[in-house]
């Protein structure tokens, strides 16, 4: 049977700056916290860092030919706060600026609609030596740095996205340490959780002020997935709540609702009193959004904690100190496989009930999937090639769960492959490789894969049969 995607619908693939860029040194930029930490040994599987990571910044033109050539609507990509301002304040670097308009305008050229996210990750070193996003001055220095951005690529964006995944932000990089600046200490995720809520809602009134009210500005979340291991137990019900209110509600309350959530103050109760939460602050996070962006992989199951439970940090690396503050009664159930190459589930089902849960609790806010795909352990031919049928399974199984969705009334706007192409797994380093695009480290090279041939039949047919 021919399922057809609905009109209008955007297929993209989607990177980040310090993930492909490379060129850390170049034109002005300033280190960041990523630079800081994948140089501090013992941080990044095999001491890895993103030097010269797939050198995009110096091969950006021949990546948008391979866009072209694969027929993408739409490439998301991420701004490097510290190649606009390489202390994270101040008057912009022009020659960094140029580099994203030049991207810009050759995308648009292409007929790809640029997405650009303003914050994958990579703040500004200088930033982080005044106490980073613990301290509410640089969600403040995020709202100008976002009004420079908008300022300067205009309306050439088609879709703006302040924050990626900002759970992984506060609560990897401030409660396990497993991503920079490697801080473990739950009060100071909460911090910068808040933090980067007050970054969001400042950056899009900049966006909004600089081009207009009916600019798209959107923001992408890794919307947490969770499962009751007993599903007739209250206890495991509660779990998955705890869940639900750390991964998902710490975001979706503010931003979307204005307001925090009850839950999570009641959770969080032992750890702060949210006192750094000032009046006014979450009308400013709460702005009109056009469109809400979901990076979905795989789910979890959890049950309420027993005694003699190992602590586990829920798919999200190997840690001593838990991501999930607030939730030492919960634990994760390993998974069963099939499993990636990251050891995450493979649970299409789980893209569909997000996405039409979501729609039910944010009737017509268009949603897109912003993030979707697959770490395979790849083996190249001897030209190079990789057969990956479980990558092109896994995009197969993931698209249909997104037509499940829209038939199920899910406004779905579009779907972006992660990733365009092999890249720095950030903690992971260049070992686990997402692309549907080879990179040969030793040359440089791009290599598509079958999955790279499987998106670009998909997508000039738009439709799954
Ligand atoms: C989410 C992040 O946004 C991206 O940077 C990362 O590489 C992928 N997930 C895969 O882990």
């Amino acid at each position: 049977m021919t399922r057809q995607f609905p009109e209008g619908f955007w297929f993209g693939s989607a990177t980040a700056a310090y993930q492909i860029e490379g060129a850390v040194a170049e034109d002005g930029r300033g280190p960041s916290i990523w630079d800081v930490f994948s140089h501090t040994p013992g941080k990044t599987a095999g001491g890895d860092n993103g030097d010269i990571a797939c050198d995009h910044y110096h091969r950006w033109h021949e990546d948008v030919e391979l866009m072209k050539d694969l027929g993408l609507d739409a490439y998301r990509f991420s701004i490097s706060w510290p190649r606009v301002q390489p202390t994270g304040r101040g008057a912009p670097n022009s020659r960094g600026l140029d580099f994203y308009k030049r991207l810009v305008d050759a995308l648009r050229e292409a007929g790809i609609r640029p997405v650009a996210t303003l914050y994958h990750w990579d703040l500004p070193q200088a930033l982080q030596e005044d106490g980073g996003w613990t301290r509410r001055a640089t969600a403040e220095a995020f709202g100008e740095y976002a009004r420079l951005v908008a300022e300067s690529l205009g309306d050439n964006v088609a879709m703006w996205t302040t924050l990626n995944e900002p759970w992984c932000s506060a609560f990897l990089g401030h409660a396990s340490g497993v991503h920079a600046p490697g801080i473990t200490d739950p009060q100071s995720a909460l911090r910068a959780a808040h933090h980067l809520n007050l970054a969001h809602g400042l950056a899009a009134q900049s966006i909004h002020q600089a081009l207009g009210v009916d600019t798209p500005v959107s923001v992408t979340l890794n919307l947490h997935v969770a499962r009751p291991r007993d599903p007739g137990s209250p206890d495991d019900r509660a779990a998955v709540k705890q869940i639900e209110t750390l991964g998902n509600d710490v975001w979706l309350a503010p931003m979307l609702e204005g307001q925090m959530s009850g839950e999570l103050i009641a959770m969080t109760r032992a750890v702060t009193d949210w006192s750094f939460v000032r009046e006014g602050d979450l009308a400013v996070i709460h702005q009109p959004l056009a469109s809400l962006g979901i990076n979905y992989y795989s789910t979890m199951t959890v049950c309420r904690s027993r005694e003699g439970d190992a602590v586990s940090s829920g798919g999200h690396g190997e840690a001593a100190h838990s991501p999930w503050v607030g939730c030492g009664d919960v634990s994760f159930v390993a998974p069963t496989g099939p499993l990636t190459a990251m050891g995450w589930n493979i649970d299409p089902a789980g893209l569909r009930d997000v996405l039409v849960s979501t729609a039910k609790r944010f009737p017509g806010l268009e949603l897109f999937v912003t993030e979707n795909g697959m770490a395979a352990p790849d083996r190249p031919d001897a030209s190079g090639v990789v057969h990956d049928d479980d990558r092109i399974a896994y995009l197969e199984a993931h698209l249909g769960a997104v037509l499940d969705a829209v038939d199920e009334g899910a406004p779905v706007g579009g779907y972006f492959v992660w990733s365009l192409m092999d890249n720095f797994e950030w903690s992971w380093g260049y070992d686990r490789r997402f692309g549907i695009i080879r990179v040969d480290y030793d040359s440089y090279r791009r290599i598509p894969k079958d999955s790279f041939r499987y998106y670009q039949r998909l997508i000039a047919r738009r439709s799954l049969s």
